[in-house]
């Protein structure tokens, strides 16, 4: 497996008024951009080209993973070699290369975006809202369930019934510890029409025949081509799976998803733990 597609083309309205300058997959957990967890879990998982979706507006991406050598002889002459390994990171921890979403017409359509960059082969797709922390690199453990049963494998999460609208879900059977046949799926379904609580999570391995699926879907949820849609076509290829990982999950895409993301890394990280426990003793008891 040598690809990663991060579709970052979404308006990231959630985030207005900073997402107006500032693509929300630069906005920070702690110091580091959300991107920046994706692109070093899919290096942790073997893979080297990582393709990202943009769209007008969100050339701050690309300037991001660019090297920046005035900047790095500063922080060399300074000493700083902490901050110069973290900025250097940016460009060599994976080869970052980009394609535009000319029209915000969906999650499918964004992957889609990417079928040239990808060729015929399997590929990765990883959100970039959804930033997943385990020590082992939640791609890399599925890459191992695409190797051991081979079809497209979907990330998936039990989450309570009245969420599942929020969410892509799966009807599926058990076919091993954490490990489900998918037998259909279902884009932000009534919590009452919902075919179970297994929601699916931004990491998914694909094979490359979802892109002539893609192609044949149409607008669905929000009248946006749906990734979801396209997985449901593609089930009729061959057989699909749904992985329930190992890892704690965060929703980068709200500013209190981002902000309980910052408490709980901060509290995992060495660096940053004492500094997180003192602030939350100091804050005032709720009325
Ligand atoms: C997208 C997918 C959905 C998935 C979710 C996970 O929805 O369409 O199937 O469950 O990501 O974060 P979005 O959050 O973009 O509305």
């Amino acid at each position: 497996m040598r690809k990663a597609v991060i579709p970052a083309g979404g308006l990231g309205t959630r985030f207005l008024p900073a997402s107006k300058v500032v693509p929300k997959e630069l906005l920070p957990i702690l110091d580091k951009p959300m991107i920046q967890y994706q692109v070093e879990e899919a290096a942790a998982a073997g893979i080297e080209d990582v393709i990202v979706v943009t769209s007008e507006g969100k050339e701050a991406l690309e300037r991001y993973f660019a090297r920046d050598p005035a900047l790095e002889s500063h922080l060399s002459r300074s000493g700083a070699a902490g901050l110069l390994d973290q900025v250097r990171r940016t460009w060599s921890t994976a080869r970052v290369s980009f394609v535009r979403q000319e029209r915000p017409l969906g999650l499918g359509h964004a992957v889609l975006t990417a079928r040239d960059a990808v060729g015929d082969e399997p590929f990765v797709v990883m959100l970039p809202d959804d930033v997943i922390w385990h020590s082992e690199s939640v791609t890399r453990q599925m890459l191992g369930v695409f190797r051991e049963y081979g079809g497209s494998v979907v990330a998936v999460e039990e989450v309570p019934t009245e969420a599942v609208s929020a969410y892509g879900v799966v009807d599926s059977v058990p076919v091993a510890e954490q490990v489900y046949r998918v037998r259909g799926l279902v884009e932000k379904p009534a919590p009452q029409e919902a075919p179970s609580n297994l929601a699916v999570v931004g990491r998914y391995v694909f094979t490359p025949d979802i892109f002539d699926c893609l192609e044949r879907t149409p607008p669905g949820a929000k009248g946006e081509v749906q990734l979801t849609d396209g997985m449901a076509l593609q089930l009729e290829n061959g057989p699909m799976f749904a992985y329930r990982f190992h890892g704690a999950r965060y929703d980068g895409g709200t500013p209190m998803g981002l902000l309980r993301a910052a408490l709980e890394i901060g509290l995992k990280r060495g660096d940053t733990r004492d500094g997180v426990r003192q602030a939350l003793r100091d804050l005032p008891s709720s009325p």
